[in-house]
């Protein structure tokens, strides 16, 4: 028999690589997608007519439809991906954030208790746990956590009710501790993703010049595709554990700026301090970045940074896609697609 998989936040960068994933490993699977008013569904494109692919509509927050979609799937194993993901945004909106990224992870649970404890959890909890802390790096799954944003916040109880269901009720539910994973995928308010479409469409001649927040924020940063295969071997594995994933690197904003700039032939010097810092075209002294203190955040994260090991060792996981190539794929992608 194939296995099933059910994915809330099947729309997003991470469930359509791992539905994609999954599918290739014969499983059946089903994604919980949320009603828009616009198509939302670009993402998982490629794979809307497979036949083992299927779509209910629900939302993290509405918990008698998790109860009677798990009731009708009876799947093996759930990935728990729906969230405002957006750390920026949640401070806009913190109370939503809570509702959905760290309450719903409660309801979900509470729906696999109650309809058939036995489906394995995975929760996608996140680096920004260990948010303040930057002296303690590189972060592994012993370092103490100090969120320092509402989703920060949310996502920190939405890990320890994970913890809490699987010593309450021997639920098989883990925490994935996932760094920063982008891919050509990736929502574009995110700023990888902000700077590789903004150089494809200078290049266009579409725009002028990329506005950033903080440039000097380090982060960890994989591909997607690697991590959703560290998810699905978290669920494999014999104990019901917590790991970290990463790529144990870390760069700044501006380095991934320079490293992209570099990608379409062209180097980026940098001119000013603080708000008045600018990225400037070394051939043409043209400005192609600048800093706008709308994207400055009312708390930052300064360094993330992962030790990976625990998953490296136990699970054989790592992973493949370096930053510079990571870099190149988005970049390409985006040439192409403006
Ligand atoms: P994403 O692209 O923002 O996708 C989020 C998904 O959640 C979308 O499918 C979205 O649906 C769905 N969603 C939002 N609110 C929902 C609700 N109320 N009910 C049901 N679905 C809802 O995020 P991602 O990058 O794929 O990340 C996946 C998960 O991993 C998230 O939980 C994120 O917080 C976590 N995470 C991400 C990273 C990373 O670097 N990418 C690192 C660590 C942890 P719509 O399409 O309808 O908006
Ligand atoms: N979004 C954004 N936009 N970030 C900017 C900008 C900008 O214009 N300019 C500078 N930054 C800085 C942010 O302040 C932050 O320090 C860093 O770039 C990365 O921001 P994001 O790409 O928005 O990601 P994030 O690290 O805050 O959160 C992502 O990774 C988390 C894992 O560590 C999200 O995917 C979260 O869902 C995930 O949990």
């Amino acid at each position: 028999m194939p296995k099933i998989a059910l994915i809330t936040g099947v729309t997003g960068q991470d469930g359509s690589y791992l539905s994609e994933l999954l599918l290739s490993k014969n499983y059946e699977v089903h994604g919980l997608i949320r009603r828009h008013s616009t198509i939302c569904t670009e993402r998982i494109s490629d794979i809307l007519d497979d036949k083992n692919f299927f779509l209910h509509y629900g939302d993290i927050s509405d918990s008698s439809n998790l109860s009677n979609l798990i009731r009708e799937i009876q799947p093996d194993e759930i990935y728990n991906l729906a969230a405002q993901s957006n750390v920026g945004t949640s401070f806009e909106v913190p109370e939503y954030t809570a509702e959905v990224t760290g309450v719903g992870t409660l309801k979900l649970l509470e729906a696999v208790r109650q309809v058939n404890p036995k489906i394995k959890f995975y929760q996608a909890s996140t680096s920004e746990l260990f948010g303040g802390i930057p002296e303690t790096a590189p972060q592994s799954e012993k370092t103490p956590f100090y969120p320092k944003s509402p989703y920060g916040a949310a996502k920190l109880y939405a890990y320890w009710i994970t913890v809490n269901y699987r010593e309450s009720y021997n639920i098989f539910a883990c925490n994935g501790i996932l760094f920063n994973h982008e891919s050509p995928r990736r929502g574009e308010d995110f700023v990888t993703r902000k700077i590789t479409v903004g150089i494809a469409k200078i290049m266009a001649g579409k725009q002028e010049k990329i506005s950033l927040g903080n440039l000097n924020a380090k982060r960890d940063w994989g591909f997607a595709g690697d991590y959703v295969e560290g998810m699905w071997k978290i669920l494999q594995h014999d104990n019901p554990e917590d790991f970290v994933l990463a790529t144990g690197e870390t760069h700044t904003v501006r380095e991934f700026v320079e490293t992209a700039f570099e990608e379409v032939g062209i180097k980026i010097e940098w001119h000013g301090e603080g708000v008045d810092e600018k990225g400037l075209c070394s051939k043409t002294g043209k400005v192609l970045v600048d800093v706008n203190p709308q994207f400055f955040r009312p708390a930052e994260v300064d360094l993330l940074l992962g030790d990976p090991s625990k998953a490296e060792k136990i699970l054989n996981w790592k992973r493949k896609i370096s930053f510079k190539n990571l870099v190149k794929m988005m970049i390409e992608s985006d040439l192409k697609k403006f």
